[in-house]
């Protein structure tokens, strides 16, 4: 089969991590297993127009619009992940592409775009293939997909499905791989669904340390082995926790997993506080909140100074009002985002 020329278009959600993926071997494969909730709201939309070309280029054709303009720093990225999945998309230099790709999300609010941007570009790519290879079954597609996202960035192999995600092998997690995310396969319980994340802005600035740098860091790391064993152990508790819908028990695993990725980073040679003061704010003010109320608000962090705050749908009304009256004032420019789980990413 061949196609002369066409379009493919993806909208991708980014995700968060609940255990969190830190520490990585050869080809992107993680150093312990990781969980997520996809998101809803933050997602990359990237379109790409296709011709082939007369005769195959020696090197990548395209060209690359972000937000309508053209965007020569982020091309070199790109290359880089076209030349790790070109031996399993071997078509790349046979066309010409005009990747445009857009975020739902102002860029320089410190939230990443990798998982977004690299699962958004890696579903267009599939979508071409499954056009020259309509055989492709749905589900060969998806885990493709997840596996070609996880290698422009790890934690985009969790953003392509939806509600739940788990990438890498966990012994108690059937169908767990390295290579690609899997929908978390057993039962969830009613309080998880729909949960609500608002993401306060504290500080929008660069990343201090990119997540290359930082999974890199715990090579030779004196934690490692201990904390690689607790991911597991985490998992583990999570499954009988979404089933039952202990939400007291979630909150003490989110939690505990955002303070020990933080943990690591101040722990590695060389060291890293990426948390400002404000963020330290936040999750005092939160402790007070639960204490206080009783409420199943909690906190988790990227790589960043930035607070999700995770809540359940029926608090939704009294906790976005204590957002609002008393975490907004810590945000730069007083900026947030509404976010909540998603589906996964839409045609
Ligand atoms: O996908 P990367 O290489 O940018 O790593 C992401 C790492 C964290 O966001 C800190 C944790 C995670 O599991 O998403």
């Amino acid at each position: 089969h061949t196609i002369t020329e066409g379009k493919v278009s993806y909208k991708s959600p980014s995700n968060i991590a609940l255990v969190k993926y830190w520490g990585k071997k050869e080809n992107q494969l993680p150093q312990n297993p990781s969980i997520s909730f996809t998101l809803d709201a933050c997602a990359t939309t990237t379109k790409i127009s296709f011709k082939r070309l007369n005769k195959p280029s020696e090197e990548y054709s395209f060209d690359l619009l972000f937000e309508g303009n053209s965007k020569e720093d982020f091309k070199p990225k790109i290359k880089i992940f076209f030349t790790r999945i070109e031996v399993y998309l071997p078509f790349l230099k046979e066309y010409h592409f005009t990747i445009e790709t857009s975020n739902s999300f102002p860029h320089s609010s410190g939230i990443a775009s990798s998982a977004s941007g690299m699962s958004a570009l890696a579903l267009c790519l599939v979508a071409l293939e499954k056009q020259l290879n309509p055989e492709m079954s749905d589900d060969f597609f998806t885990k493709k997909v997840s596996f070609l996202a996880r290698l422009g960035s790890g934690s985009a192999c969790r953003s392509i499905e939806g509600d739940i995600v788990q990438w890498g092998n966990h012994e108690n997690t059937e169908g767990s791989s390295d290579l690609f995310g899997i929908k978390y396969p057993y039962k969830v319980h009613d309080n998880f669904k729909r949960f609500h994340d608002t993401i306060l802005l504290v500080d929008k600035g660069q990343k201090q340390v990119s997540s290359t740098v930082g999974h890199n860091l715990m090579h030779n790391h004196p934690f490692a082995t201990q904390r690689f064993k607790q991911a597991h152990e985490n998992l583990d508790k999570l499954i009988a926790v979404f089933e039952s819908g202990d939400l007291k028990e979630f909150i003490a695993i989110v939690e505990s997993e955002a303070l020990t990725l933080h943990a690591m980073m101040m722990t590695s040679m060389p060291n890293f506080i990426l948390m400002k003061p404000n963020t330290l704010e936040i999750i005092n003010k939160i402790w007070e909140f639960r204490e206080k109320s009783n409420s199943n608000v909690c906190f988790t962090l990227d790589a960043g100074a930035n607070v999700h705050v995770l809540y359940p749908e029926n608090e939704k009304d009294v906790v976005f009002q204590f957002i609002k009256d008393e975490l907004i004032g810590y945000c730069e420019n007083q900026q947030y985002i509404c976010d909540r789980i998603g589906f996964g990413a839409k045609q």
